[in-house]
């Protein structure tokens, strides 16, 4: 790969699975030197707190997880790299186009490579999440409302992707996900991975799936850096616009009907209702008044 492409071509296969299975291709961000400790460190020194999420999983026999979410307190960005590298923890640092403007460059440019490998493949937005996690941090089973690829830059990960279908996904579900009235976080059992596609991804890959469809994470080695960028086609949005209408209908007793039986000119309908509830305070987000519960101490965590 030359330094001005960051992503390789891809084959003939890749163009079709594109958004359309998982799929991985090759990517050339970890050639930056944007993610190295020195610049990590620095990034977290001076990262907007209200950009920065702590979290913490306690995961129960089942593989059932319960989230803590805490503050980064006062410690230097090295002292927290050096948690984060010891602990279950794992940092989640939101909007980095802006506020990590070299690497927004590099997102978008990366991005403008996809576009143009991807036949039919328009993202309208993107916005990016810097994770850095634990050697042995696991992000539990669940689902995203916009599309995501996944950047891989340091150590080993593995992931599990599961059909995006109602037995794995419920729409109702996906439609709390849009209405900000539940986490990402679904039900989940372990027979569940038998439906699984397993992934193995270490630095320099980058792993895409259908819309919507769900999936876990575990880290399987060293100190994890991964950028997660999520984007919105018009498609996206007039889908994750028709779940919020229909949520909105279901809470009020009408029927709604499956999204997977609703043509394409009622689900812009639906989408286009969305836009002007939206304006409404029709209902309270439940993810911003989440409580934060721990400050990060160093290693302790
Ligand atoms: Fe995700």
């Amino acid at each position: 790969m030359q330094t001005a492409e960051l992503i390789a071509p891809f084959t003939a296969d890749q163009a079709l699975a594109f958004g359309k299975t998982p799929m991985t291709f090759r990517h050339g961000l970890v050639d930056t030197g944007l993610f190295e400790d020195e610049a990590l460190a620095e990034l977290l020194d001076r990262y907007p707190a209200e950009l920065y999420d702590i979290n913490l999983f306690d995961f129960d026999a089942d593989g059932q997880a319960q989230m803590r979410t805490g503050v980064r307190g006062r410690l230097p960005g090295r002292e927290v790299l050096a948690g984060i590298k010891e602990g279950r923890v794992w940092v989640q640092l939101r909007r980095v186009e802006e506020h990590y403007p070299a690497l927004g460059a590099a997102m978008r440019q990366a991005f403008g490579q996809i576009a143009a490998n991807a036949p039919g493949f328009k993202p309208a937005q993107i916005n990016g999440q810097l994770i850095l996690s634990a050697p042995n941090a696991k992000v539990p089973f669940h689902a995203d409302a916009p599309g995501v690829v996944l950047f891989h830059l340091r150590g080993r990960k593995r992931i599990w992707i599961y059909p995006a279908d109602e037995a794995h996904m419920p729409q109702q579900l996906m439609e709390n996900i849009v209405l900000k009235q539940q986490t990402e976080d679904l039900p989940y059992r372990r027979e569940m991975d038998g439906a699984a596609q397993v992934l193995d991804l270490s630095p320099g890959v980058a792993v895409t799936w259908p819309l919507h469809a769900p999936h876990r994470i575990e880290n399987q080695e060293g100190f994890n850096v991964s950028l997660s960028v999520d984007y919105q086609t018009w498609g996206t949005r007039i889908l994750n616009g028709a779940h919020y209408t229909n949520g909105l209908l279901r809470r009020a007793g009408a029927p709604v009907a499956a999204m997977t039986r609703t043509p394409a000119p009622a689900r812009a309908l639906l989408w286009a209702a969305s836009v002007a509830l939206k304006r409404l305070p029709l209902v309270e987000d439940r993810i911003k008044t989440m409580e934060r519960t721990f400050e990060l101490q160093g290693a302790r965590i």
